[in-house]
């Protein structure tokens, strides 16, 4: 509604992970860069955690997009799953023939044969686990089966779990020790920085259609960067509210006044006892340094 005000031919906010609107902040696309570095790679087991709504299922949608077409893809978002669940799922994304009343080791089974014919049509197979925060520990555990498929010198499956940083914790339990000693690389992504946040903004405008008028002042980019931290998802709130309320006062540029009255009334950013976020949410003291290869 308040687009055309502010020279746009869409809503540059909406909190879909739409890869159009990917913006490569440097955080962004280091994890990217990791990613497709251990699947050219052929690394295995790659673990990627980050904050909530940090962009990590924007992430993974521009990463299927990269991948060349000797690469054949699965991507698992449902996490409510049994590990037989997780095995048919699989199947059904590789479009591998099953009975339905197949035994688990023989779909495994089949799994493997057709890994084995990927790997002789020099095809490298992804299998990426989305919100795998919720995995139960013997899904898990599943997961780590499939991770040993190989032969003597290939891993046969590439996977990466991404979640949020609830994943970590998880990998630490005892009764995954093994898992955990499979990842050969874990990157934390951060949230961005001032400048970035202002790139951000700004480019989700330009690609909403925007004629490059102002629609923020400095001021008020300033201010979305203190409340939101530089957090995708909570600036895209901010922003969207911000716009409305800006359009309703007639506001071009919108002010920094504009953004604190929006800030007070959005609940995913009065958490914080004075409504402000004080600083960057940055890696977190015990994750590893990006990129910090773990295995
Ligand atoms: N690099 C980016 N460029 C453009 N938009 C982004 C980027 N990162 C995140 N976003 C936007 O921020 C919002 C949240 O992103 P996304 O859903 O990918 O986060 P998430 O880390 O998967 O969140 P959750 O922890 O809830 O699963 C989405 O609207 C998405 O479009
Ligand atoms: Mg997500």
């Amino acid at each position: 509604m308040y687009e055309p005000f502010y020279g746009l031919t869409e809503n540059p906010f909406r909190m879909t992970p739409d890869s159009r609107y990917f913006y490569p902040s440097a955080r962004h696309l280091d994890a990217l860069n990791h990613m497709v570095y251990a699947i050219d790679d052929r690394r295995g087991f790659v673990v990627i955690t980050g904050e909530i709504g940090s962009g990590k299922t924007t992430l993974s949608r521009v990463l299927f997009q990269k991948l060349g077409s000797k690469t054949k893809t699965a991507i698992i978002r449902n996490t409510q799953l049994t590990p037989r669940d997780l095995i048919e799922l699989v199947m059904d994304e590789y479009e591998i023939d099953y009975r339905p009343g197949m035994r688990k080791m023989q779909m495994v089974g089949l799994l493997n044969e057709f890994l084995i014919e990927q790997l002789r049509r020099d095809y490298n197979v992804v299998l990426l686990i989305d919100e795998a925060q919720n995995l139960t520990p013997s899904v898990l555990e599943e997961v780590r089966m499939l991770s040993n498929l190989e032969t003597e010198t290939d891993k046969l499956i590439q996977i990466i779990l991404m979640g949020q940083p609830e994943l970590k914790d998880k990998l630490w339990l005892p009764s995954l020790t093994q898992l955990r000693q499979r990842v050969t690389l874990h990157y934390h992504l951060g949230a961005m920085d001032g400048p970035e946040t202002v790139g951000y903004i700004l480019h989700r405008l330009k690609v909403a259609g925007g004629d490059g008028s102002p629609a923020f002042d400095e001021e008020a980019l300033a201010r979305i960067y203190s409340y939101t931290g530089g957090v995708p998802r909570l600036i895209n709130g901010l922003c969207d509210r911000a716009l409305l309320t800006g359009f309703v006062n007639e506001a071009k540029p919108i002010g920094g006044a504009v953004i604190d009255e929006v800030a007070r009334e959005l609940p995913a950013l009065v958490d914080s006892p004075d409504g402000m976020v004080p600083e960057p949410q940055g890696e977190s003291a015990d994750a590893p340094s990006d990129g910090e290869k773990t295995a």
